[in-house]
């Protein structure tokens, strides 16, 4: 069976309630409750750091934190998957991750006081419903989550938008991550039925609607292999010595969501063949994701659909995250019924693919895709059906 993880209204009730209950039992007090989103992204795979397009969707699964004010200077920490009771002084907050899960948390109260907004003792409670090194941005949902939330208790009024660059910092600079802005971005801002077309130089962006009969069907391949960390590293500063060439034939460009496609074609011979690759890979993708958008816009699934297959292609053959796990799962899809387009999502090296399915198939096309797996890996994945679902936000 798949799992469902669409509209998402009644599951938000049933764990508001469950986290409030608890909350009492831990800490005493009624509490109040944000929420915010995992997230999937459609195309635009590594563009966001390179100033670029992308264009994810936020979906079903969430993070939520329950608060209440304390009489003190601590911040209490707890969760409800995970052991262990923190407490720090908020005037004292560590500058870097100390390795446990209530990191994520700490390291936004750590921005937030380093950019001295004032905040409260608090008591929090964490109850995450994103899985975990999937590639659906659980951490991002359990920053922003965690930035509300704190927010709530102090004077400092932030927008959205503001709130997402804050949760980047935090895991920049204090869990330690050189990630772009894409995940918390659509944490905050994702809208119900429709993924984001987000300009991650300006932040502006415009919503691209998904037809109602489609389901985006996420598979899980259940392997994070371990260059994933290191590898996201070592193609930012590829990206970056990409830029540092290019720069000499325009002092123009910034970043390579500057470069032309013509320029990227006539040098093609002159730069490191992996630079080459890599910077290919962006520039190409972010074009591809200005067209899927006005793909999904005029209800061309077949276009759009060909687009995600080719963005995964250029992200296994020129960027080289994706992995045999991610390839099988991908090539799995390709005959089945009501089937559009799919690829690998996030940052690669396992996790998941996410593909665009006419809901009326999503089922069989679950229970498929789930056996074919299974034979060829050995592997039992995980399949949900989701939708586009909206932003974070407080649950009453
Ligand atoms: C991870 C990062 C994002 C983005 C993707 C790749 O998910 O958190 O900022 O770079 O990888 O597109």
């Amino acid at each position: 069976m798949a799992e469902f993880a669409g509209d998402s209204r009644q599951r938000h009730t049933l764990d508001f309630t469950t986290l409030r209950v608890h909350f009492e039992k831990i800490f005493g007090g009624k509490p109040r409750v944000f929420r915010a989103p995992g997230r999937v992204n459609l195309i635009g795979e590594h563009t966001d750091y390179n100033e670029g397009f992308v264009m994810p969707a936020a979906l079903g699964f969430s993070a939520y934190v329950a608060i209440t004010s304390r009489p003190n200077r601590k911040l209490a920490i707890r969760s409800q998957e995970f052991p262990g009771e923190y407490e720090f002084d908020l005037d004292n907050l560590p500058a870097k991750r100390t390795g446990a899960w209530c990191d994520y948390v700490v390291g936004v109260a750590s921005v937030l006081r380093l950019r001295g907004y004032e905040l409260a003792g608090a008591n929090l409670l964490l109850h995450g419903k994103v899985p975990i090194g999937a590639g659906l941005s659980s951490s991002a949902a359990i920053e922003v989550a965690s930035a509300l939330a704190l927010l709530s208790l102090g004077k400092t009024e932030l927008s959205l938008p503001e709130v997402a660059r804050l949760c980047q910092q935090a895991e920049n600079n204090f869990v330690g991550a050189r990630v772009g802005i894409m995940d918390q971005f659509v944490s905050c801002m994702g809208k119900t039925g429709g993924a984001l077309l987000l300009d991650c130089r300006s932040l502006e962006f415009k919503f691209a609607p998904i037809p109602a009969d489609i389901q985006l069907v996420i598979c899980n391949s259940m392997v994070k292999h371990d260059l994933a960390t290191g590898a996201y590293n070592t193609r930012r500063e590829e990206c970056e010595e990409g830029v540092r060439y290019f720069t000499k034939w325009n002092p123009g460009i910034r970043a390579l969501r500057d470069v032309p496609i013509e320029l990227l074609d006539q040098h093609a011979k002159d730069l490191p063949a992996t630079i080459w690759k890599r910077c290919a890979h962006v520039v190409r993708e972010n074009q591809r994701t200005l067209d899927a958008a006005a793909a999904l816009t005029a209800g061309d699934l077949v276009r759009m659909g060909n687009l995600m297959q080719e963005s995964h292609e250029s992200l296994r053959d020129l960027y080289e995250v994706s992995c045999r796990e991610l390839d099988i799962m991908v090539d799995s899809a390709q005959d089945l019924p009501g089937f559009y387009g799919g690829r690998m999502t996030g940052g690669g090296f396992g996790g998941c693919t996410v593909n665009l399915v006419r809901e009326k198939n999503a089922e069989d096309f679950a229970a498929q895709i789930r056996e074919r797996y299974r034979t060829a890996t050995g592997i039992t994945p995980l399949v949900y059906l989701c939708s586009a679902q909206d932003g974070a936000g407080e649950l009453s």
